[in-house]
Protein backbone atom coordinates (compact mmCIF):
# COMPACT_ATOMS: atom_id res chain seq x y z
CA UNK A 1 0.00 0.00 0.00
CA UNK A 2 2.91 2.43 0.66
CA UNK A 3 4.49 1.76 -2.81
CA UNK A 4 0.76 1.83 -4.14
CA UNK A 5 -0.99 5.14 -2.66
CA UNK A 6 2.51 6.87 -1.39
CA UNK A 7 4.76 6.19 -4.76
CA UNK A 8 7.98 7.04 -2.43
CA UNK A 9 10.96 8.03 -4.76
CA UNK A 10 12.84 5.75 -1.93
CA UNK A 11 11.47 3.07 0.79
CA UNK A 12 14.09 1.54 3.03
CA UNK A 13 12.24 -1.69 4.67
CA UNK A 14 13.91 -3.20 7.40
CA UNK A 15 13.70 -6.96 7.72
CA UNK A 16 15.67 -9.23 10.60
CA UNK A 17 14.25 -12.66 9.64
CA UNK A 18 16.32 -14.01 6.69
CA UNK A 19 13.60 -16.04 5.39
CA UNK A 20 11.18 -12.78 5.15
CA UNK A 21 13.91 -10.72 3.93
CA UNK A 22 14.81 -13.16 0.85
CA UNK A 23 10.74 -11.82 0.03
CA UNK A 24 11.80 -8.89 0.87
CA UNK A 25 14.54 -9.06 -2.10
CA UNK A 26 12.03 -10.27 -4.82
CA UNK A 27 10.05 -7.35 -3.71
CA UNK A 28 12.65 -5.01 -4.15
CA UNK A 29 12.92 -6.14 -7.81
CA UNK A 30 9.63 -5.33 -8.58
CA UNK A 31 9.77 -1.81 -6.73
CA UNK A 32 13.13 -0.10 -7.46
CA UNK A 33 12.41 2.67 -5.22
CA UNK A 34 12.37 -0.49 -1.99
CA UNK A 35 15.80 -0.03 -0.14
CA UNK A 36 16.47 -3.66 1.50
CA UNK A 37 17.74 -4.27 5.11
CA UNK A 38 18.62 -7.00 6.88
CA UNK A 39 18.73 -6.86 10.64
CA UNK A 40 17.47 -5.69 13.36
CA UNK A 41 16.80 -1.65 12.91
CA UNK A 42 17.35 -1.20 16.33
CA UNK A 43 20.58 -1.83 16.02
CA UNK A 44 21.85 -0.98 12.22
CA UNK A 45 23.26 2.10 11.40
CA UNK A 46 20.31 4.49 9.67
CA UNK A 47 21.33 7.70 8.12
CA UNK A 48 17.51 9.13 7.46
CA UNK A 49 15.55 12.08 6.95
CA UNK A 50 12.39 10.35 6.70
CA UNK A 51 8.75 12.04 5.54
CA UNK A 52 6.71 8.81 6.68
CA UNK A 53 7.76 5.76 9.11
CA UNK A 54 5.40 3.02 9.12
CA UNK A 55 6.82 1.05 12.59
CA UNK A 56 5.17 -2.46 12.02
CA UNK A 57 7.53 -5.05 13.54
CA UNK A 58 5.01 -6.80 15.17
CA UNK A 59 4.90 -6.29 18.51
CA UNK A 60 1.33 -5.09 19.40
CA UNK A 61 1.38 -6.73 23.14
CA UNK A 62 1.29 -3.54 24.52
CA UNK A 63 -1.39 -1.85 23.27
CA UNK A 64 -4.23 -4.04 25.03
CA UNK A 65 -4.05 -6.05 27.95
CA UNK A 66 0.06 -6.19 28.88
CA UNK A 67 1.21 -7.87 31.89
CA UNK A 68 1.92 -5.88 35.13
CA UNK A 69 5.26 -7.69 35.04
CA UNK A 70 8.21 -6.27 33.06
CA UNK A 71 5.54 -2.87 32.06
CA UNK A 72 8.08 -0.42 33.20
CA UNK A 73 10.85 -2.49 30.87
CA UNK A 74 8.41 -2.20 27.72
CA UNK A 75 6.79 1.67 28.18
CA UNK A 76 11.02 2.59 28.43
CA UNK A 77 12.00 0.37 25.36
CA UNK A 78 9.18 2.12 24.21
CA UNK A 79 10.03 5.10 24.84
CA UNK A 80 13.60 5.01 23.58
CA UNK A 81 12.32 3.49 20.55
CA UNK A 82 10.01 6.57 19.93
CA UNK A 83 13.04 8.96 20.87
CA UNK A 84 15.11 7.14 18.24
CA UNK A 85 12.38 7.44 15.24
CA UNK A 86 11.90 11.21 16.33
CA UNK A 87 15.53 11.43 15.53
CA UNK A 88 14.97 9.93 12.15
CA UNK A 89 12.17 12.21 10.88
CA UNK A 90 11.71 15.49 9.59
CA UNK A 91 10.23 17.93 11.65
CA UNK A 92 6.90 17.43 9.25
CA UNK A 93 7.33 13.66 9.29
CA UNK A 94 5.00 11.16 10.38
CA UNK A 95 5.26 8.44 12.52
CA UNK A 96 2.57 5.57 11.78
CA UNK A 97 1.88 2.16 13.53
CA UNK A 98 -1.20 -0.42 13.55
CA UNK A 99 -3.76 0.00 16.30
CA UNK A 100 -5.62 -2.84 17.44
CA UNK A 101 -8.67 -2.62 19.55
CA UNK A 102 -11.61 -0.03 20.60
CA UNK A 103 -9.08 1.34 23.26
CA UNK A 104 -7.12 4.38 24.43
CA UNK A 105 -4.14 4.82 21.86
CA UNK A 106 -0.91 5.07 23.72
CA UNK A 107 1.37 8.74 23.61
CA UNK A 108 4.63 8.68 22.23
CA UNK A 109 6.96 10.93 24.16
CA UNK A 110 8.36 13.71 21.48
CA UNK A 111 5.01 13.22 19.69
CA UNK A 112 1.38 14.16 19.20
CA UNK A 113 -0.45 11.77 18.85
CA UNK A 114 -3.32 11.98 16.02
CA UNK A 115 -6.54 9.25 15.65
CA UNK A 116 -7.52 9.53 12.00
CA UNK A 117 -10.26 7.16 12.19
CA UNK A 118 -11.76 4.18 14.13
CA UNK A 119 -12.73 1.31 11.96
CA UNK A 120 -14.34 -2.26 11.82
CA UNK A 121 -12.18 -4.45 9.65
CA UNK A 122 -12.68 -8.23 8.49
CA UNK A 123 -11.68 -10.51 12.31
CA UNK A 124 -7.89 -10.35 13.05
CA UNK A 125 -6.44 -13.11 14.74
CA UNK A 126 -3.65 -11.83 17.33
CA UNK A 127 -1.29 -13.27 19.01
CA UNK A 128 -3.04 -14.21 21.92
CA UNK A 129 -5.60 -16.12 19.61
CA UNK A 130 -7.76 -13.70 20.20
CA UNK A 131 -9.81 -12.26 17.63
CA UNK A 132 -10.03 -8.29 16.97
CA UNK A 133 -12.17 -6.25 14.67
CA UNK A 134 -11.63 -2.92 15.63
CA UNK A 135 -8.24 -0.53 14.30
CA UNK A 136 -7.55 2.56 14.52
CA UNK A 137 -5.90 4.82 11.84
CA UNK A 138 -2.60 6.70 14.08
CA UNK A 139 -0.07 8.77 13.29
CA UNK A 140 2.13 10.80 15.46
CA UNK A 141 3.86 13.92 14.81
CA UNK A 142 7.16 14.93 15.85
CA UNK A 143 6.81 17.72 18.53
CA UNK A 144 8.81 21.26 18.14
C1 LIG B 1 3.73 -7.61 10.89
S1 LIG B 1 5.14 -7.93 9.90
C2 LIG B 1 5.26 -6.53 8.83
C3 LIG B 1 4.37 -6.63 7.68
C4 LIG B 1 4.52 -5.46 6.75
N1 LIG B 1 4.11 -4.22 7.38
C5 LIG B 1 3.71 -5.70 5.50
O1 LIG B 1 2.71 -5.02 5.31
O2 LIG B 1 4.08 -6.60 4.74
C6 LIG B 1 6.47 -7.61 11.03
C7 LIG B 1 7.84 -7.86 10.44
O3 LIG B 1 8.81 -7.14 11.20
C8 LIG B 1 9.97 -7.94 11.33
N2 LIG B 1 10.70 -7.43 12.52
C9 LIG B 1 10.37 -7.59 13.81
N3 LIG B 1 11.25 -6.96 14.61
C10 LIG B 1 12.17 -6.38 13.79
C11 LIG B 1 13.35 -5.59 14.02
N4 LIG B 1 13.74 -5.27 15.27
N5 LIG B 1 14.07 -5.17 12.95
C12 LIG B 1 13.68 -5.50 11.69
N6 LIG B 1 12.56 -6.25 11.42
C13 LIG B 1 11.83 -6.69 12.44
C14 LIG B 1 9.42 -9.35 11.47
O4 LIG B 1 10.39 -10.33 11.16
C15 LIG B 1 8.25 -9.32 10.49
O5 LIG B 1 8.65 -9.74 9.20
Amino acid sequence: MIQQYLKPERHDIFEIESTIYQDLLAFSQRHPSVQPFCGDWNRCHIEGNYDFIFFDPFDYRMEEGAQVEGLHCEQDQRATRALKMRALLNPDGVLCHPHFGDGDVPELPGFATVIVERVKVSPVRMADETLCEDVAIVYHKPLA
